[in-house]
């Protein structure tokens, strides 16, 4: 079967990262961080992507490359009669827990964008946005509403196929949305108070490193990077045998942690300055944000731009998560690409619509003391993520071997890579050991 390709290197560099960078960094990384003890956790963070990102992504990489197949169809190959598998499936299962919640989020950006075009922010005080925001989320019906369209924007892109859907959105908008941020932190650190929040952030206090702030943080690196359920199989799948998949790895781990702690530096300090805990996880963005653009000069169009920029970042990533469910169901199902994808959102939309209902004050949808909402997001980054990134360096490490990887990494000897034994070296034993010693602590 002939396979869409990236059209060139920046395009698979720009879907990756579109992938990468979203909700988790600008919505979930302050969330995670203000709820685990601050400058600790983007210390154990930073430890995390730096070790282990970019040789986790690039195991992917070299899996989706090396087979040109979904996540289950590239077990399938390397490992026929196996249970490896199981590993694709566990991706696909997880991809539709993902886009359960991460679609409802999603759907609050496309209420925002409409709120700020509507000027509804000008002039309030923080306790009235933050009101609004809880009294949107008891009106259940709307953000369901916003979550199918959402998810029907992101079955329209993936229906037209990889190269000329994803490629063509990515490209542009993300090195805008870093832009946006830049300015957002400029404003940020400059308001009354604001140190109080740098050092929240970049001050960290030992005492505070816990099992469960690892584990967050672990679960966070991995979630941020679109790593441990093969979205990046599938990617890899895509790349061209020619190009440098190192470089690429490394690019797509830069560019995410980048927006993450410049989202950190966006949201802490002025939440600091407005009296906004940083515990208070969801509010924290959707409250904070809207109050700085109140404090800036053109807030109401740099408004509108930064939650349509949002709006774009959290597609290009709901855009991956589909396209794993989509590459199974087409390759390995053998339906069509139209059925697909329509199979792919209305399941999407089964699982996210009790995630959306769950938030209401007043909803019986919990799980374990969490609401479904919470619940899918703790599975998923916590417990699917270690665990499949953890099969994945197992399977690359010990059953893949040295010599089919650095054949891989190295473009069949056409490359010179010196660091690939040290990448190799984390991949066999660093990355294993890290990760479940890690997944143990938090579960304990
Ligand atoms: N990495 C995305 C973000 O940070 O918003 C979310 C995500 C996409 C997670 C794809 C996992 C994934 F497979």
């Amino acid at each position: 079967m002939s396979r869409d390709g990236f059209g060139s290197k920046i395009g698979i560099i720009a879907a990756a990262a579109g992938s990468a960078v979203g909700l988790g960094n600008i919505y979930r990384f302050p969330c995670e961080l203000g709820n685990n003890g601050g400058g600790a956790f983007l210390l154990v963070y930073l430890l995390i992507v730096l070790c282990l990102g970019v040789p986790v992504m690039l195991s992917e990489f070299v899996i989706g490359r090396k087979t040109q197949k979904n996540p289950i169809g590239a077990f399938k190959m390397l490992r026929p009669k196996s249970a490896w598998p199981l590993v694709g499936y566990m991706g696909v299962v997880c991809a539709l827990v993902i886009m359960a919640f991460y679609s409802t989020v999603a759907g609050w950006t496309l209420e925002y964008v409409v709120k700020a075009v509507g000027n509804q922010f000008q002039g309030k005080e923080l306790s009235v946005i933050e009101q609004e925001f809880a009294d949107f989320h008891n009106l259940g019906w709307k953000n369901v509403l916003w979550q199918v369209v959402f998810i029907f924007m992101t079955g329209f892109v993936v229906f037209k196929g990889v190269a000329n859907g994803i490629e063509k959105y990515s490209k542009i908008l993300m090195p805008l949305l870093v832009l946006i941020l830049i300015v957002l932190a400029i404003r940020s650190v400059t308001l009354p108070g604001a140190g109080e929040g740098l050092a929240f952030l970049f001050k960290p206090d030992f005492t505070k490193i816990t099992g469960s702030v690892l584990i967050s943080a672990l679960g966070q690196a991995f979630f941020s990077l679109s790593m441990g359920m093969g979205v990046l199989i599938t990617y890899g799948s895509y790349i061209k045998k020619t190009d440098n998949m190192t470089t690429t790895a490394l690019s797509v781990t830069m560019s995410d942690t980048l927006v993450a702690v410049l989202a950190g530096i966006v949201i802490f300090p002025a939440a600091f300055s407005f009296g906004v805990r940083p515990e208070a996880g969801m509010g924290l963005v959707f409250s904070t944000i809207p109050m700085i653009f109140n404090q800036m000069a053109g807030g109401y169009f740099f408004c509108i731009i930064f939650f349509v920029l949002l709006a774009v970042a959290a597609l290009t990533s709901t855009i991956s998560l589909l396209e794993v469910i989509v590459a199974y169901l087409v390759e390995e199902v053998h339906v069509t690409r139209r059925w697909a994808t329509v199979i792919a959102s209305v399941a999407c939309i089964l699982v996210g619509v009790f995630a959306s209902l769950s938030l209401k004050d007043t909803s019986v949808l919990r799980v374990g003391g969490k609401s479904f909402f919470d619940f899918l997001d703790f599975l998923s980054a916590n417990i699917f993520l270690p665990v499949g990134a953890l099969l994945i360096v197992i399977f690359v490490g010990w059953v893949m071997g040295k010599s089919k990887f650095f054949d891989e990494i190295t473009n069949e000897g056409q490359l010179k890579l010196s660091i690939k034994t040290l990448i190799f070296f984390i991949i066999k034993f660093v990355a294993p050991i890290a990760i479940a010693v890690i997944f143990i602590t938090g579960l304990i």
